[in-house]
């Protein structure tokens, strides 16, 4: 029940719902005046600075601190031996933010090679650093696992992945590989790569009346808040987290140690304290994508029917962490097959515990699948869109749910046409411009629809009519804020100007965590139940005298700043008259969101076309890439603008992911040895040409208003369109991210 469901609603109003609204919060930002959490300025402000291990698995014999504890401006150093008792961290399986259950600074153990060891307070952000790196630590070295090669035979089952089985088996997929007329069966590998959001991890943390008031930088509001309150035994009421502006996440910004140890030592030294990890801080003790090796094994016949998809594999984890990296979830919903089998095992290794990073799983697994995909149209001399064409399922190929909308097959005709799709070239290595080898490539991009339960909206109408809508949700810079006052203004119909959101805050209605693209949908989910508490309100509040009299919630809908008969729009009544009526200045509501139980009946994704072109220097195998459209079927769009920049934001990071990402992860040691982003590369201007994405714009009918997601869909599929591209430029199949020049 609401007006932006209603397609004949009458109003005066402009929707702005699809306009390209500018960020709210960009003059701000451009202006400098939005505090971030290294920014919050306290009277009283003291800096802090982590020490890390050099070993990955054993003890701390001894660590000797007095050097630091005599330094300049040095007022507190913590390590073990003088923790206070912390409680385990919950992780997000168990409510929490937390990343990792080890219990922070509560031992000897050391679980891997950059593990913070000691904290250090001083006068100055430099005297904290410096302190730091006097402390001397040494230890007893046990034998670490650091190798997934070498360690496969340790390799376990998931209980689940996420909620899904870790393993399908449909049909005998082994033996109809073996007698299918057409086989690609083959490894692909992908490498550990690291969280380099812009904004460093930081916090500024102060204990007020004995309330913990932590200013961070996360994606996860309540959930680092719960897991707070855990962790030093606190009520509810006792921590309240802020976070109004995040530098990026992309998943790495939950709870780790570094605002734990923050929270503690703050205690200890009675003072506001803040802690920036250095660059080199995040690499050692900000977890990222793991590694993962990929078997993909398809069976076709000479049409590219599938009697056969096989995808298997192996990644690297921890023991006291649960990110799967679920590489094999997109060959559970694209294509087609008669038997499938499907199935990844994990190693636990000694290595900083992995955690989400941008379409986790997807964008690594759809490297290998859609790879696998190329090399089949290669083999059977086919179009490699009209394979996936042929491919199309009608149901959801291993649920067998039908699909709540699904226009994939829509997205490469849109995409074909835009980007010049038939004057590809046809054969590898056969166009050349000087020096230069070009090709073209193409893959699928998929993310599934999620939405989170447990998230409330509040709504305030006061006697201007003016509205506010809080939910302790997250701005990462993707438009939040901006798309929430979109969606509320035409819910509302009052006009943009005089709606605002307010967000980052754990005071306000708990949100849900900025994650798995499910954030624009949750909150649409809560703000749309608030809304039909307000309008109930509204309506008692109307009383007898009101044009509106007699009317069930039900029955109205919203127009021009007020509420009418659905049926008789001239039956109308203005938000500022009826609280004028009451008396009133001011009405609100709050609600939870409903269910979401959608996903359960439904198979339910985003789908998209990656087109791309690159340029291979026949001399020195050097790639660049030279143009790449990205062409989308993901629900609704709220935004053009916002969404652009997502989707673009996304295939830049995949062309990172393809061309340069790796995290070098020493296996004698466990030490990262490329900490800095001198030596671990991501791509800068030069590296990333003009990108043109674009989309069906069709509305998914089972989400709220037909939105799903899009905030990790735009990597997925850039690493195999690029691989693709290459084979297609020079005729080489690189089969192992990322594809530098000495494997062309
Ligand atoms: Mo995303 S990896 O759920 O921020």
């Amino acid at each position: 029940m609401s007006a932006v469901r209603n397609p004949k609603q009458q109003s005066e109003m402009p929707r702005v719902v699809g306009q390209p609204i500018a960020r709210v919060d960009g003059p701000l930002k451009v202006r400098g005046q939005a505090r971030f959490a290294a920014e919050v300025d306290l009277p009283g402000l003291a800096y802090a600075a982590l020490a890390y291990s050099s070993i990955a698995k054993g003890r701390i014999v001894s660590i000797d601190t007095s050097a630091a504890r005599q330094a300049a401006g040095v007022m507190f150093v913590m390590t073990h031996e003088n923790a206070p008792k912390l409680n385990p961290p919950p992780i997000f399986t168990e409510g929490g933010a937390a990343v990792s259950r080890l219990p922070i600074m509560q031992g000897a153990d050391v679980h891997w090679n950059g593990q913070p060891i000691a904290i250090v307070v001083a006068e100055s952000q430099e005297q904290a650093e410096h302190a730091a790196s006097l402390i001397q630590a040494r230890f007893d070295t046990e034998p670490a696992v650091l190798s997934l090669d070498k360690s496969r035979a340790r390799a376990k089952a998931h209980e689940h992945i996420l909620g899904e089985p870790p393993k399908i088996e449909i049909g005998d997929a082994e033996s109809a590989l073996a007698s299918a007329e057409v086989r690609v069966d083959r490894v692909y590998r992908t490498p550990r790569q690291n969280h380099n959001a812009i904004e460093l991890h930081a916090v500024t943390v102060h204990w007020e009346e004995g309330t913990l008031v932590v200013h961070d930088s996360t994606q996860m509001i309540n959930m680092s808040a719960l897991a707070l309150q855990r962790i030093f035994d606190l009520p509810p009421d006792k921590v309240r987290v802020k976070s109004p502006f995040i530098g990026g996440g992309f998943g790495g910004k939950g709870l780790w140690s570094y605002q734990v140890l923050a929270a503690a030592v703050a205690r200890e030294v009675q003072r506001p304290v803040r802690l920036v990890l250095s660059r080199e801080g995040v690499f050692r003790s900000i977890g990222g994508r793991t590694l993962t090796e990929q078997r993909v094994a398809l069976g076709a016949r000479k049409d590219g029917a599938l009697a056969a998809l096989i995808h298997t594999g192996l990644t690297g984890m921890t023991s006291h962490s649960y990110c799967p990296e679920q590489f094999t979830f997109p060959a559970r919903h694209l294509y087609q097959a008669d038997r499938f089998k499907i199935a990844q095992e994990y190693v636990a290794l000694h290595m900083v515990p992995n955690t989400f990073m941008r379409a986790p799983g997807e964008s690594v697994g759809t490297f290998a699948l859609e790879s696998a995909i190329d090399e089949l149209a290669v083999a059977l001399q086919l179009d490699p869109i009209e394979l996936r064409r042929r491919l199309e399922p009608k149901v959801d190929p291993t649920s067998r749910h039908p699909f709540s909308q699904r226009g994939l097959i829509e997205a490469y005709r849109r995409g074909a046409e835009k980007f010049g799709w038939h004057d590809r070239n046809l054969e590898p290595r056969s166009r050349r411009e000087g020096d230069w080898l070009i090709g073209h490539g193409v893959a699928t991009a998929t993310y599934p629809y999620y939405r989170q339960p447990g998230g409330a909206a509040r709504i305030r109408l006061n006697a201007e009519g003016h509205a506010i809508v809080q939910m302790a949700s997250h701005e990462m810079g993707m438009g939040t804020a901006t798309v929430q006052a979109q969606f509320a203004a035409d819910l509302l119909a009052v006009p943009l100007e005089e709606v605002k959101f307010e967000y980052g805050d754990s005071t306000q209605p708990a949100g849900t965590m900025a994650g798995g693209s499910s954030q624009t949908a949750s909150i649409i989910g809560a703000v749309v139940a608030a809304s039909e508490a307000l309008f109930a309100e509204l309506l008692r509040l109307a009383g007898p005298q009101s044009p509106l009299a007699g009317l069930e919630p039900g029955e109205v809908m919203t127009r021009d700043r007020g509420l009418c008969a659905r049926r008789d729009p001239g039956r109308f009544e203005s938000y500022r008259a009826i609280l004028k009526r009451a008396g009133r200045q001011e009405v609100s509501a709050e609600a939870s969101s409903a269910e979401p139980v959608e996903a359960q009946k439904y198979s339910m994704h985003s789908t998209g076309a990656q087109f791309c072109e690159v340029r291979v220097n026949a001399i020195t195998g050097e790639i660049r890439v030279s143009r790449f459209l990205g062409s989308f079927d993901v629900g609704r769009i709220v935004n053009p603008k916002t969404a652009a920049s997502q989707l673009r934001g996304g295939i830049v990071m995949g062309i990172g992911l393809a061309l340069m990402e790796e995290t070098l992860f020493d296996e004698r040691t466990g030490r990262i040895m490329n900490a800095s982003l001198a030596e671990y590369h991501v791509p800068v201007h030069m590296d990333v040409p003009a990108i043109d994405v674009i989309w069906n714009d069709i509305p998914d009918p089972q989400s709220p208003h037909g939105v799903r997601g899009i905030g990790e869909i735009g990597i997925t599929g850039v690493g195999a369109a690029i691989a693709n591209a290459v084979y297609n430029a020079a005729g080489v199949r690189v089969r192992e991210l990322p594809i530098t020049l000495d494997k062309t």
